[in-house]
């Protein structure tokens, strides 16, 4: 069973979610990747996805939106569970509340068209009042406790639990083209079979924070994101 953890960020705080989650599966014995979703060419080599998404204007990132559109086909016959970063929690009461009922649905509406979720968990990320144009920190004045670390990671672990539970009580995946079932248990640098290595890449990443031979991933700079937006920049930071 191979896992890939797909994220987009734009100030690393969904990333450092993503890794948290990816480091939590591999513990349960599923072979985890995390990368970047700008990065991913080759989710046909995945038997399940765990993607993730950074909000910004009650959306998610374009290049997670653009990857589930675009291989929505092969995300279709897997199971997939969906997590979005957003600010929920940084919110002045009541609207934590109104903004838990409300916001899930609307986040996926898009995305759930085109693939059968399993789950899609809303969690606070990183709220950071340089992110934000002024209008967006004037609103942040007005609407939120102020900026800060809001990750639950209680929250975000017995949900990734969850998912592991599901995950190592699924049958294996047989392998394309028939013959006997085998199963990708194992740590997440472990070898995977049936990943497709793009022409002329050297199996070095270049995507930030995973492992370092990923050969299901593009080279090069993820879509629509700046160089250098990480939050923290030191990996996941778990309880
Ligand atoms: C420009 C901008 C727009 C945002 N818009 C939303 C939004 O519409 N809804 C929301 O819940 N959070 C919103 N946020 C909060 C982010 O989703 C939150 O800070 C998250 O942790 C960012 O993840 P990242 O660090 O991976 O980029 C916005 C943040 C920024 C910087």
């Amino acid at each position: 069973m191979k896992v890939l953890v797909g994220y987009a960020t734009a100030h690393g705080s969904t990333r450092q979610i993503a890794e948290h989650l990816g480091a939590r599966l591999s513990r349960h014995g599923l072979a985890t990747e995390v990368a970047d979703l700008g990065h991913v060419v080759a989710p046909e080599a995945f038997d399940a996805f765990v993607l993730g998404s950074a909000v910004h204007g009650q959306r998610w990132l374009p290049e997670a939106r653009a990857f589930v559109t675009e291989h929505a086909p092969e995300l279709a016959a897997k199971p997939v569970w969906l997590f979005s970063v957003g600010m929920p929690d940084a919110l002045r009461f009541p609207l934590p509340a109104l903004a838990h009922v409300f916001q899930p649905p609307a986040l996926v509406a898009e995305l759930a068209d085109r693939v059968s979720i399993r789950d899609h968990l809303v969690v606070s990320g990183v709220i950071r009042a340089e992110h934000l144009p002024l209008v967006g920190r004037l609103a942040m004045l007005v609407l939120t406790r102020g900026g800060g670390d809001y990750r639950d990671w209680g929250r975000i672990d017995a949900w990734t639990d969850g998912i592991a539970r599901v995950l190592t009580t699924l049958p294996a995946v047989p392998p394309a083209g028939g013959g006997s079932a085998r199963s990708h248990h194992g740590p997440a640098d472990q070898g995977s079979p049936g990943r497709r290595r793009p022409a002329g890449a050297t199996g070095r990443s270049t995507a930030r924070g995973g492992p370092s031979s990923t050969p299901g991933r593009r080279e090069g700079r993820p879509r629509g994101r700046p160089e250098g937006g990480e939050e923290g920049g030191q990996g996941a930071s778990g309880p």
